[in-house]
């Protein structure tokens, strides 16, 4: 057994997840080496640049930095290693787990008994035991006690603890979100416990086995994929009806029991609730099981951009215009409000509808210039026959007042997020419409 540095951590995959938990985890004492495969994050980061917009983190950072690398042998003398690697999807929408497998073969031939290897990638129920342990097991000098989980002999120690963190949430971080956490054997599931303890100040849940840690990630990312989709459902048939869901939401919501609001939008997007009912719904699929509720779920939410375009569409008409050769600025394009993640966005989508649909297409985000094809509001509202508020940064949603909307060609807005002030747009000529609130 080699010499490990007591209190040390390799984290591996530097973004959204693994980068708060480097920070938090150097903050907290212990000895962090950061590994990712993008140079250019690597760089970033050993300049003590958060390479993503996170105000929070970037002070974390600036407080406590973090040495960056990519050379897998650096896990050599560490305690604790965490895979933070993404799960993607791939253009079939069947899980890709190629950067969790390309990243633990890189590091297998420079682990060894006594450490502690935690999985807090989003993982589908089954990948551990099925894909993981299997893969460790190839290096068959390596003792694992997934393989011999009552043995006190020094052993590879394998869990997998769930990230459950929300970027651009700053009531519930890294730091303070309960976790759930399975092993495979006594000693391995306090080693990884006894980590979290350490670094994060909440609750943390031990799991029967890693299977069931798992499947608390999909049940919570797909019960959320679930509501938001029926949610949209509702949105759309009280379009039909004339009804205001966001008033009947603040009216359900008074009920102290059995109800929770979700808010009907353009579409859900991110590394997670767009992408790990794809991995249950494969999962299913595997043992011969049909995830008919998921699948549906995911059709509507995925349907959100069209139904957004198609908002828009009835809108130009009452106003006598085609989408084709209209001006439409698309204000917002990440994800979800206040960050900088595109990814799966459903804005993204809408600018392709439009494109397809020859609209001259004027692209706002103040939290991705590069992507903007305008520097200012100011100037995506001047060239704009109809605006669609398509990501409601907070910013975005302050400046959307009816007096900047008062622009000379400006005639329709489609607030996607519900998150503008449609009492007062509605006293304006322009015509308004929200997602279930026309
Ligand atoms: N983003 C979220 O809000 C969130 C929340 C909870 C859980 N998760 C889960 O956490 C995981 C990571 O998500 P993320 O949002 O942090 O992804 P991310 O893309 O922001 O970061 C992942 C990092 O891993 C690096 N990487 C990719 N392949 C690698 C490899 N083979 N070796 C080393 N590094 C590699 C990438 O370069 C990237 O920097 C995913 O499984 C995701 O589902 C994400």
């Amino acid at each position: 057994m080699s010499t490990l540095t007591p209190k040390s951590a390799a984290i591996i995959g530097l973004g959204y997840v693994g980068l708060p938990l480097a920070v938090l985890a150097r903050q907290q004492g212990w000895q962090v080496i950061g590994l990712d495969i993008d140079q250019n994050k690597i760089d970033l980061i050993n300049q003590g640049q958060v390479p993503f917009a996170d105000q929070a983190l970037q002070t974390g950072l600036n407080n406590y930095p973090i040495s960056a690398a990519t050379d897998p042998s650096q896990v050599a003398s560490v305690e604790v290693i965490i895979i933070a690697v993404p799960t993607p999807v791939n253009t079939s929408n069947e899980p890709d787990l190629t950067p969790i497998t390309s990243a633990l073969q890189n590091i297998l031939p420079h682990l060894s008994a006594g450490q502690t290897l935690i999985i807090e990638s989003t993982i589908n129920p089954g990948v551990m035991d099925e894909i993981i342990v299997p893969l460790l097991q190839t290096r068959s000098d390596l003792p694992l006690d997934a393989a011999v989980p009552d043995s006190d002999l020094p052993a590879l120690f394998l869990a997998h603890c769930p990230e459950r963190v929300n970027p651009g949430d700053d009531k519930w971080t890294v730091k303070n979100i309960p976790r759930v956490l399975g092993g495979y054997s006594r000693i391995g599931t306090q080693k990884a416990r006894d980590f979290y303890a350490d670094v994060i100040d909440a609750p943390i849940k031990i799991m029967g086995s890693a299977t069931e840690a798992e499947a608390v990630k999909i049940l919570e990312n797909t019960f959320r994929d679930i509501n938001i989709a029926y949610i949209n459902e509702m949105a759309r048939s009280f379009d039909a009806l004339g009804i205001d869901i966001i008033n009947v939401i603040a009216g359900a919501a008074t009920k102290p029991f059995a109800f929770m609001p979700h808010y009907p939008g353009n579409g859900v997007g991110g590394h997670c609730i767009s992408v790990d009912p794809y991995y249950m719904i494969a999962r299913g699929k595997q043992v011969g099981f049909d995830h008919q509720f998921l699948k549906l779920a995911r059709q509507i939410n995925e349907d959100m951009p069209q139904y957004t375009v198609d908002i828009l569409k009835q809108d130009l008409k009452k106003h006598h215009l085609d989408i084709s050769g209209s001006s439409i600025a698309v204000l917002g394009l990440a994800y979800k409000k206040d960050v900088s993640d595109t990814r799966n966005s459903p804005a993204l989508k809408t600018v392709e509808l439009l494109q397809s649909a020859k609209a001259n297409v004027v692209i706002f985000d103040p939290f991705l210039p590069d992507l903007s094809t305008v520097k200012s509001l100011n100037q995506a509202l001047d060239q704009a026959d109809a605006i669609i508020l398509a990501c409601d940064h907070t910013d975005l949603v302050n400046q959307l007042t009816p007096q900047t909307l008062k622009k000379a060609h400006l005639k329709i807005i489609i607030d996607a997020k519900n998150a503008l002030d449609h009492k007062a747009i509605k006293k304006t000529d322009l015509t308004y419409s929200g997602i279930g609130r026309s």
